[in-house]
């Protein structure tokens, strides 16, 4: 759809149209992603858990998020911070009990807040009963045939049943051990050794996870992150592939198309649709909108938004947002067509700037190439510059605030905290760091647990001063205590998008580009209007001008404003603006 519209002179081009306020939630929802184990610790082992996640609930609401997500808190070993789940219907004893789930979602709901939990289907633990189930039974058996177990090539089956890596690095395959000590089949891992993958054709697979849900639903959840999504079912016969196994393709093209998207026969296979049919089902059993959110990492967006047709998941993540770089030309690109994509099939977009698996984007901002995404940064790697970083950080999340949809936010980037860059390497936790011969240094530096008191041991992340990853000493000046209440602060400037943003209905709000002269500086402005505000970001060296109009009212800015001696308002380099239109 393209259509002029004219609000008071600026003159817009329509992309996205308006929905209504009172639609599904999760149609315009703000989701705040608790990673549990660097939240808040209730219990002074210096790892978080629900209690602690509970106690600061209260934060939450005041923050003004709409729901909040957890990453998993299953009975796991914890080879992959509980991506590897043992047990998916019961809590792991580091972040508590069932109880204490049950008196986390009763806070959440009586403060008006959703909670969505973290499924991870496409594979389990090592430890989990399945797995041990079929080591011990053997080849051909119907417990073997839950996973992905193969024979070897080779004369003696030495040699793994396909050539498939693993997204952290080395071979997607372990050679197992018989009873009687010699070298049995392999099985499939997409991840770490200790995570086999589930063979998904499998209806007693099928059964049990539905079986799952429902535990869940029962519990009120409001809905799932669906871990891997793209991932469950493989191509027939599990063919060779020389493709690099990555979650991610790389950013769209400056024209909005995306990468061709063979992500290879690991990944995006149709019969993965007919799981999340299936799943659909099931939850529409249930009262309340519960929801589906697909960690999907497909590229291009026309094969993302198959994930969320009308009958399967109600979201996908937006990770072609997130691998946007810095760069005006490509941002609009990715938003003109993550709202077409998205409309095609009636879906809302979700924009996504951090979570668990990649650098904060305060420090992916500070970079040499902004918005470039290494997988994790060492204190011998290029260091991001903080303050450079955390200005485009505010402006990229005030642009990302005001688009129309369901915007993800990841602890911490409310404090505009910085990645940990310069951990030491000893203390690293993520497989992938050893996994990748200790060349990629993995996810550790953007799960280092939170700042919420200047002045408190750990910074009051526990009552003891415990944490499981040491917090940088610069980290006081972003407790929140360091910042509430505190004008300019970027906790405050979160607070306050989110207060306008539901005021304005943004969430369901419409899309129109800005047209006039700005446009021609592709390279430096994103400028448009959602409903009666109008957002402008400068991405350029220079300041701009924003258009000299009575009926222009400033809302709220990611940095200081200027004004120019004939009262023209100048926005500086790398900040967003908001403005009131009428
Ligand atoms: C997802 C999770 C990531 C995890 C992986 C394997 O990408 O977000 O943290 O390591 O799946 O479960």
């Amino acid at each position: 759809m393209s259509t002029n519209t004219t609000l008071g002179n600026i003159t817009t081009t329509l992309v996205h149209a308006a929905g209504s306020p009172s639609a599904e939630w999760w149609r315009h929802a703000v989701i705040y992603q608790v990673y549990p184990r660097s939240f808040a610790d209730a219990s002074g082992d210096g790892i978080g858990d629900l209690p602690g996640i509970t106690s600061k609930l209260d934060h939450l609401a005041r923050l003004g998020v709409d729901a909040i997500w957890l990453s998993p808190f299953y009975r796991s070993p914890q080879a992959d911070a509980g991506y590897d789940v043992a047990d998916y219907r019961d809590v792991d004893p580091l972040f508590g009990t069932l109880a204490d789930c049950d008196v986390l979602l009763e806070r959440a709901h009586r403060l008006g807040l959703r909670v969505i939990i973290d499924l991870v289907p496409n594979h389990t633990s090592d430890e989990h009963v399945w797995f041990r189930a079929a080591l011990a039974a053997g080849p051909g058996s119907p417990e073997r045939a839950r996973y992905l177990f193969r024979d070897g090539k080779g004369e003696h089956g030495e040699l793994a049943p396909n050539n498939w890596t693993s997204i952290f690095g080395g071979p997607a395959w372990t050679r197992t051990t018989d009873p009687d000590g010699r070298p049995g089949q392999w099985y499939l891992h997409l991840f770490d050794t200790r995570q086999p993958d589930l063979d998904w054709t499998n209806p007693e697979v099928r059964g049990e996870f539905e079986s799952i849900l429902r535990f869940w639903l029962d519990r009120g959840v409001d809905g799932f992150r669906i871990d891997v999504a793209h991932g469950l079912v493989k191509a027939p016969g599990l063919p060779d592939w020389d493709g690099e196994a990555s979650m991610i393709e790389g950013s769209l093209d400056d024209d909005g198309s995306t990468a061709t998207g063979d992500s290879g026969p690991m990944f995006d296979q149709d019969g993965v649709h007919d799981v999340y049919r299936a799943w659909h089902r099931v939850l529409a059993e249930y009262d309340g909108d519960r929801a589906l959110v697909a960690e999907a990492w497909v590229e291009p967006l026309a094969r993302l938004v198959r994930y969320v047709r009308s009958d399967e998941m109600h979201q996908a993540f937006n990770f072609s947002f997130l691998t946007t770089h810095w760069d005006a030309a490509a941002l609009r690109a990715v938003v003109t067509a993550s709202l077409a994509a998205s409309d095609e099939v009636g879906a809302p977009t979700t924009w996504v700037l951090s979570n668990h698996d990649v650098v904060r984007h305060t420090s992916r901002l500070g970079l040499a190439e902004p918005g470039s995404r290494p997988n994790g940064i060492g204190a011998v790697d290029e260091q991001p510059d903080e303050q450079l970083g955390l200005r485009r950080a505010r402006a990229a999340t005030l642009l990302m605030l005001a688009l129309p949809g369901s915007a993800y936010l990841y602890q911490g980037e409310e404090l505009g905290l910085p990645e940990h860059t310069a951990l030491d390497d000893d203390l690293r936790q993520d497989p992938a760091w050893w996994r990748s011969g200790y060349t990629e240094r993995g996810r550790d530096g953007c799960r280092v647990p939170l700042p919420w008191v200047a002045d408190a041991p750990g910074f009051g992340f526990s009552p003891t001063g415990a944490a499981w990853l040491p917090q940088p000493d610069s980290w006081a000046a972003y407790a929140l205590d360091a910042q509430r209440g505190t004008r300019g602060s970027t906790y405050e400037l979160y607070r306050e998008a989110l207060r306008l943003r539901r005021d304005f209905h943004l969430g369901s709000g419409s899309l129109c580009w800005v047209d006039g002269s700005d446009q021609d500086a592709t390279t430096r402005v994103v400028a448009f209007a959602n409903r009666d505000v109008y957002v402008v970001a400068n991405l350029g060296a220079e300041p701009i001008a924003l258009p000299r109009s009575d009926t222009l009212h400033v809302l709220l800015a990611s940095g200081e404003l200027t004004t120019s001696d004939d009262g023209t308002i100048l926005v500086p380099s790398d900040t967003t603006v908001w403005g009131r239109l009428g």
